[in-house]
């Protein structure tokens, strides 16, 4: 049994890249069908054998709380129109996991977000997902992750190749390679230009840390943007301690951006059942017509 069980979502952003959407609601509370991403990533979690979680919310961000909380009045509603299988459903959400929150007062970067977890997360190993990143459900990064860290009691990141022209919006490691799908890191770098990256590999928004890195991060001083940056608090980490890289290649899209969002509707989409095969007619209809 792996001594991870604890996670932490950091969502207190901005998400400025998702304007105007949100200017008034959390860009981890958009719809991907008919869920918020964050409900993605929190139900990914518990599949990888998580049952605590963290999420690290911030101003204008109620919203998060709301949704992981029950809706006694919405639930009276369903039940009286008999209404069974949603209220399973809005039921369930708040029973997914032990679910805590904290707030990050300014947002001031996403290695400033996970030390504000150092209390909560104690002694013990942690993952930390990005509340924006959505991973396939069949995907099995994070259990091979977790795997990783415990057969070596050390930090391990996702990683995945970008191109060239994708790499300056990444932390890009340096790797060692070790077998088909590990890495070890040599060294990291927070959006580099393409010509100083280390390599192609990239930062994916899964991480699985031990408490080391909380000391790491409060040595940490703004890096690119003015913010506080995990990966300047892993490359600190790594002067003392082995940190892997888990190389994988498809199912994560990062909704924060607009591409990536659109491609995650779409997908999401044409694998639901109820929806997906007069979702995937319609598509093709589309394209025979439209984009031909
Ligand atoms: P991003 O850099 O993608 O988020 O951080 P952002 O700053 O909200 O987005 P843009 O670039 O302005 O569009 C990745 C994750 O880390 C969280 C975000 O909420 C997102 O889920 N984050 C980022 C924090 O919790 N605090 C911060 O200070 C920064």
């Amino acid at each position: 049994m792996s001594r991870v069980t604890k996670a932490v979502i950091p969502a207190a952003g901005l998400g400025t890249r998702f304007l105007p959407a949100t200017k008034a609601q959390p860009k981890e509370m958009l719809p991907l069908v008919d869920k918020p991403a964050i409900q993605y990533v929190v139900e990914e979690a518990v599949r990888a054998g998580i049952d605590d979680i963290l999420i690290i919310s911030g101003r204008g961000k109620r919203s998060l709380e709301d949704h992981f909380d029950r809706n006694v009045e919405l639930e009276h509603f369903l039940a009286e129109r008999g209404k069974d299988e949603a209220l399973a459903e809005v039921r369930s959400i708040a029973e997914l996991a032990e679910i805590h929150f904290v707030r990050q007062g300014e947002p001031l970067g996403l290695g400033h977000a996970v030390s504000i977890a150092r209390k909560h997360v104690g002694d013990n190993p942690f993952v930390v997902m990005l509340g924006d990143d959505i991973m396939d459900e069949r995907s099995t990064v994070l259990t091979d992750m977790i795997r990783v860290h415990d057969e070596r009691d050390a930090a391990v990141i996702a990683v995945s190749e970008v191109s060239s022209d994708e790499i300056s919006n990444y932390g890009s490691i340096d790797p060692e390679i070790i077998s088909d799908q590990l890495v070890r890191l040599r060294g990291i770098v927070e959006k580099p230009s393409a010509n100083d990256a280390p390599s192609n590999l990239a930062a994916m928004g899964r991480y699985v840390f031990t408490p080391e890195i909380f000391d790491a991060l409060d040595r940490v001083s703004p890096g690119v943007g003015g913010e506080i940056q995990l990966t300047d608090g892993i490359a600190l980490l790594l002067a003392d301690h082995d940190v892997f890289g888990w190389v994988f290649s498809h199912g994560r899209f990062d909704i924060g951006n607009k591409q990536d969002y659109l491609r995650a509707t779409v997908e999401l989409a044409i694998e639901r059942e109820d929806l997906g095969p007069e979702f995937r007619a319609f598509l093709i209809d589309l394209v025979d017509k439209r984009l031909r």
